[in-house]
C-alpha cells in the first residue's frame, strides 16, 4: 500500500474476500439504483456503495464493478442519476442488481437523464474524476441538481434489507464542520476556553 509519507506497507495476506466481504458488510448503507442513457440505451444497477464525498463543489461518488455494465457505461460521454431508493422499493433494487424482466417506474425515460419514481431523492451528476480502485473503479460527480422527497429509505445491511427504526433525534451533525451554523458553534467553544481559568 503506498503511504501518503512515501513508505509503503504491506497488507497482511491472504485475506479471504467473502470474510472481507463479510466485515464490509456490517457497515448500513441505503441503496441506490444509479440510471443514465448512452444512445438508444437506458442502463441502471443497483449500488450501494454510495457516498456524499464534498459540499462546495457538491462531489458524489460511486464504485463500481469494473466487470458491470454500468462501469462501462459510465465512462463514456454523459450524465447519470443516482437515485436513493425508498423502503418500499426492495424489489426494485433486486430487479437491477440481475438482469431481469419487470415493470420499471421510469420517469423521463426518453430523456437524457431518465429515473425512477417513488425514490426518497435523486441526484444528476455529471462525471468528474475516475479513479482505478482495484477490481471496482471510483466514479466521482459533480452533483448537477437534485431532489429530497418525505420518505424512509432502503437499508442494506449483511446482505439483507431491514427496516429503519423509527425516527429518534436529529442533530448529530450539529458539531460537525459541515454542521449547521458550525462556525458559530466553534466560536461559541472558543469563548468558554478562554474564560476557563481551570484549564491547564
Ligand atoms: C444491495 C446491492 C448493492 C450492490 N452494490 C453494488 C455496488 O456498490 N457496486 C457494484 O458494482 N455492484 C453492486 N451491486 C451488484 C450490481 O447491482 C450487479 O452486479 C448488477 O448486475 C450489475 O449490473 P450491470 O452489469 O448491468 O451494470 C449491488 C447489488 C445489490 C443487490
Amino acid at each position: 500500500m503506498n503511504m501518503p509519507d512515501g513508505g509503503v506497507r504491506t497488507a497482511p495476506r491472504p485475506i479471504d474476500p467473502r470474510a472481507l466481504r463479510s466485515c464490509m458488510g456490517q457497515f448500513a448503507t441505503g441503496v441506490t439504483v444509479i440510471t443514465c442513457r448512452r444512445g438508444d440505451i437506458v442502463h441502471g444497477t443497483t449500488v450501494n456503495a454510495f457516498t456524499s464525498v464534498s459540499l462546495d463543489p457538491p462531489l458524489a461518488l460511486v464504485a463500481l464493478d469494473r466487470r458491470s455494465r454500468a462501469g462501462a457505461l459510465l465512462l463514456e460521454d454523459g450524465g447519470y442519476v443516482v437515485n436513493i431508493l425508498d423502503e418500499t422499493q426492495r424489489d426494485l433494487a433486486m430487479h437491477f442488481a440481475r438482469p431481469m424482466p419487470g415493470p420499471v417506474p421510469w420517469v423521463d425515460e426518453s430523456g437524457p437523464h431518465p429515473r425512477l419514481a417513488g425514490t426518497v431523492a435523486h441526484l444528476v451528476c455529471r462525471p468528474w474524476q475516475v479513479h482505478d480502485a482495484g477490481d471496482h473503479t471510483l466514479h466521482i460527480g459533480g452533483v448537477e441538481e437534485f431532489e429530497s422527497r418525505p420518505g424512509r429509505p432502503l437499508l442494506f445491511h449483511r446482505g439483507a434489507f431491514p427496516e429503519l427504526a423509527p425516527d429518534d433525534s436529529a442533530g448529530a451533525w450539529s458539531l460537525c464542520l459541515d454542521g449547521m451554523d458550525p462556525v458559530e458553534h466553534f466560536h461559541a467553544r472558543d469563548e468558554t476556553d478562554e474564560t476557563d481559568e481551570t484549564r491547564d
